[in-house]
Formats: structure tokens, sequence, C-alpha cells
């Protein structure tokens, strides 16, 4: 095991591997510290939509072979609202881009199988993370693997760690602001064995509340349900789960398919960002400093977005000195994340039953945007363009 590296990246998801593998291929020693084990990062099941960007640097990196087979690429989403759906075109409005639907744990397996191919070190299992000194040239990461303690010398920490993760918190307190919503819903989700009853994604708003149609391959359908933040699940048996997607997604002429249930989970929906993105040798990226709503279909897009710019600056670090990129990460990087914060809000706004509407005024504030969406070229093109990515 290394006792010294030049890159420390704290955590194995997305974020976490794919600059991993960045830095590998630029010839960047790293060592990835991951808390969990290995089946349980290939199995959680998150969020599936890869932006063309993100599809396109996984191909770049040799690492999307699956996901160019397996991927499903769409060129539209669904809205659905009164029980009629409205197709929004993404390439007719984007001069032909898209999305790729390919789960995050199977972006993580291909990550994790490249990552020990390379036979750089990847330890899973490791306890007790301490970033020690990451605002002095020698920042160093204290852990214990196995019951032994051990301390890693770094030229850099990464701290891809997500919300939950240690590194963000170790910076001194008064130095990152902290903003952040709650929204007072979560999200139930599902992932059930049956085709997909639609080809796209359906997003639909309805007074019972948000739902959503999302797939992961020909045979597996996933879908969310708009409950309570702190909904029990035990209160959801299947039954009732089908029971209120048909509800919701009702439509003349088009059924929703049902089929054995593998998965089922509540995420609450939170907006969070934490600035700067940086602290001396300390850099964040991913879930470790912003959290969007799942609405808008961006937490990996921007948490692979992040270590693409960490990767660069770490490379001209590394091959001359030059820490320009290094110095400009946080503002580069915040720039995305505060435009997809906006573009998360205003789908998620838009789409989910308000509580405490008792006049609805909010739901008629909704109707008239999604009216407006479904029929000006401007409106529907502007969703387009935030939903498969901007630059
Ligand atoms: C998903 O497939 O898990 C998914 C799709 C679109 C979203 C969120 C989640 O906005």
């Amino acid at each position: 095991m290394s006792e010294r590296t030049q890159v420390g990246i704290v955590g194995a998801g997305p974020a976490g591997l794919v600059l991993g593998h960045l830095l590998h291929l630029q010839g960047i020693h790293s060592v990835i510290l991951e808390h969990r084990d290995r089946e349980y990062i290939e199995k959680r099941v998150r969020a599936g939509v890869l932006e063309q960007g993100t599809a396109d640097l996984l191909l770049e990196m040799g690492v999307g072979e699956r996901l160019e087979r397996e991927g499903l690429v769409h060129h539209g989403v669904e809205l659905r609202f009164d029980g009629v759906g409205h197709r929004i075109p993404f390439d007719e409005l984007t001069g032909g881009k898209g999305i790729t639907i390919y789960g995050q744990q199977e972006v993580v397996k291909d990550l994790i199988a490249a990552r020990l191919e390379t036979g750089r070190e990847l330890l899973f299992e490791v306890e007790d993370v301490r970033p020690e000194d990451v605002d002095s040239d020698s920042p160093r990461l204290r852990f214990r693997r196995d019951g032994d303690e051990h301390e890693l010398q770094c030229d850099f920490v990464a701290g891809c760690d997500g919300f939950h993760g240690v590194c963000r918190d170790c910076v001194p307190d008064g130095i990152l602001t902290y903003r952040e919503r709650v929204y007072p819903f979560g999200w139930l989700g599902i992932l059930a064995e049956v085709e997909p009853s639609s080809d796209e994604l359906i997003y639909c708003h309805h007074a019972r509340g948000f739902a959503l149609h999302s797939m992961r391959s020909p045979e597996l359908t996933r879908l969310y349900l708009q409950c309570e933040p702190d909904e029990p699940l035990e209160d959801w048996p299947d039954e009732r789960i089908w029971r209120e997607l048909h509800a919701r997604f009702e439509s003349p002429g088009w059924s929703l398919k049902e089929g054995p249930i593998i998965e089922k989970g509540v995420t609450p929906l939170r907006s969070f960002v934490a600035e700067p993105m940086q602290h001396g040798r300390l850099f964040l990226a991913g879930d470790a400093v912003h959290i969007v709503p799942a609405t808008g279909a961006k937490g990996l897009n921007l948490a692979v977005a992040d270590v693409r710019v960490l990767a660069e600056g770490l490379s001209r670090w590394f091959s001359n000195r030059d820490d320009s990129v290094l110095k400009a990460y946080s503002g580069r990087c915040l720039g995305r994340v505060w435009h997809a914060q906006y573009f998360a809000w205003w789908m998620t706004q838009m789409l989910h039953r308000m509580p405490d509407d008792e006049d609805g005024f909010q739901a008629h504030l909704q109707r008239a945007q999604l009216n407006h969406v479904v029929s000006s070229r401007a409106a529907a093109t502007a969703l387009a363009e935030n939903y498969v990515g901007v630059g």
C-alpha cells in the first residue's frame, strides 16, 4: 500500500473514479479511499441520465464500451399534465443533441473495472478517514483499514466523498458559505422488472403529486412518485404504489405496465451549495459540495464536470507547476453548479404539487407555465438546452 501519492482521492463514486481515471491517463499517481465495500457501491441505485458531454467524456476516457452498447439514447422527453402528453424534441430544438439513459451504478461498475485494470490503488472498506494539514504544502490522509492505522502523504486531496462525507467538514469554520433549500416533499422510487411503458421519460404533473417514468434497460422500469420527505416505506406496499402510479399517469390510450418491484427507496429533495469548492490543497467535488433536486437529472453530470476541471488543473500543475486552472477551479465549477441549481429548481417548482396551496394560486401558475413550455418553441428550447446540458 502506498504511503505517498500525488492525489489522495476520498470516495469511489462517479466523481472520485472519473478523477482517478483522468489522472491515470495523464500519468499522475492517485490512491482512492472508499468507506463502503465494492458490492455496496456497485449496487446502489441512483440516477440514470447522462448528458451528451458526460457520455462523450466516458467514451473519450476509454471506459464507455458497455455504455455505448447498452446505454439508451433518447432524443426527447414527455411532459404530461391533465392526462395529455406533450413531447419536447431535444434533437430538433438543440441541433441534434440527446441524453443517454445508463444507471449510475453501471457507470461506477465500469469505472471500478477500469481502475483495477490500471493496477492503481482503490481501497474499499477504509474507516475513519481524516484529512490533515490541507492548507499546507503536504496534506495527509490518515485512515484505518483492517484495524491498522495508515498515513498517506499527498500533494493534493480530492474530497469526492458525497454529502455525508468527511472532507467538507475538515475545512475550518467560517471559510465555507452554505446555501440550502429543503423542499417540502421527497420521491419514492422503485425499480420494476418490466419493460418500460414508453420509449422516453415522462415527467407527469398531477393534482395527486408529481410522477416520473424512467428506465434502466428494455427490461427494467424506474418509476418515482412525489411523497412526504420522511415518508415511511412501510406505508407503501406494492399494490398502493401501483395504484398511485396508475392514477397519476392516467392518459387515454396509454397504460402503465406492472412487474415485480426489486428496489424501493425514499429520497428527499434538496438544493445545497457550499462555496468555495477549495481550501488550500483540498479540492471538493460532486455531492460533497452541491446537491441538486433530482428533477433536473443533473447530479451525476455536475460531479463529472467538476472533476474534469480538477483533472485539467492538476495535470497542468504536475507538468509545469502552472496553477492557473487550480486557482480558477471553484469559480469555473460554480457557474455551472448554479446554472444547474436554477434549472433543477425550475423543473421542481413547475412539476410538483405544492403543499399549502389552499386557493390553488400555485397550481394555476404551474398550469400556465406548463402550457407555455409546450406551446412556445422558445420555452421548449430553454428546457431542452438545459436538459441535454449546456457547454
Ligand atoms: C432516473 O432514471 O433515475 C431519473 C431520471 C430523470 C430524473 C431523475 C431520475 O430527473
